[in-house]
């Protein structure tokens, strides 16, 4: 028995990087069409400017995907999982895609760090709504470091840039040396978290955070 046998799951933005990883792994842990009983807000865009750079409408586009995109996707989907969430042992699962920026400031990035400030906030407070009105829907969030995706390659060459280089590995060395166990994550490291907190496994979890980072926010 697979630990998301029979279990529906709607992933945003799973065309690449994170997102696909996890329609993988959940597709290979028993995950199929029909109802929904996890929904992971996963798509998410990072900005990469300083707070002088930016314009009001690039304040806008980031805020569109990473908040307005977790609000909706939230709203939307509520209905059909307080449905399933009855059906199910454990209830329904959302899981959020935050970041470590939004546990801990951003140098780099202060208007993404403040949208994934609020996915953090986001998830506790519908995780209490959901139990305060008796939905069986678990909502909690998974915080990322630096992964090895297409964003992961996009925050590089950020950090490149503000050492006044184009060349990465300044960057990534930069980055290594930030990261207690020594390597960037990959898409596997947290897509096994997204899994886990969307499976029947962490029943007893809601309005957490997974935070999957390679110990760069112990320090
Ligand atoms: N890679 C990292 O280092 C890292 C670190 C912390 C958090 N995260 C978060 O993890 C999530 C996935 O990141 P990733 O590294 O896989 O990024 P990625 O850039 O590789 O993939 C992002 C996905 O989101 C989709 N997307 C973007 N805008 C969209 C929109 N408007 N509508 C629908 N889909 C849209 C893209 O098509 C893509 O499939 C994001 O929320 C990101 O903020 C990533």
């Amino acid at each position: 028995m697979n630990r998301l046998d029979g279990k529906v799951a709607l992933i945003s933005g799973a065309a690449r990087g994170i997102g696909a990883e996890t329609a993988r792994l959940m597709a290979e842990a028993g995950a199929r069409f029909g109802g929904l009983d996890i929904l992971v807000n996963n798509a998410g865009v990072f900005l990469g400017m300083s707070l002088e750079e930016a314009t009001l409408a690039d304040w806008h586009r980031v805020c569109g995907v990473n908040l307005t995109g977790v609000f909706l996707g939230t709203k939307l989907s509520a209905p059909a999982l307080r449905e399933s969430g009855h059906r199910s042992a454990h209830g329904s699962a959302i899981v959020n895609l935050a970041s470590v920026a939004g546990l801990v400031g951003s140098s780099n990035d202060p208007l993404y760090s403040m949208t994934k400030g609020g996915v953090t906030l986001f998830t506790k407070s519908a995780a209490l709504e959901f139990a305060r009105k008796g939905y069986r829907i678990r909502v909690n969030s998974m915080h990322p470091g630096t992964i090895d995706t297409d964003m992961g390659d996009q925050v590089l060459a950020i950090r490149a840039r503000n050492l006044g280089t184009n060349d990465l590995e300044p960057a990534r060395q930069q980055t290594l040396n930030r990261i207690p166990i020594g390597r960037m994550g990959t898409v596997s490291d947290i897509a096994k978290g997204i899994v886990f907190l969307a499976s029947d496994d962490a029943g007893f979890m809601t309005g957490a955070g997974l935070v999957v980072d390679g110990g760069i926010t112990a320090q």
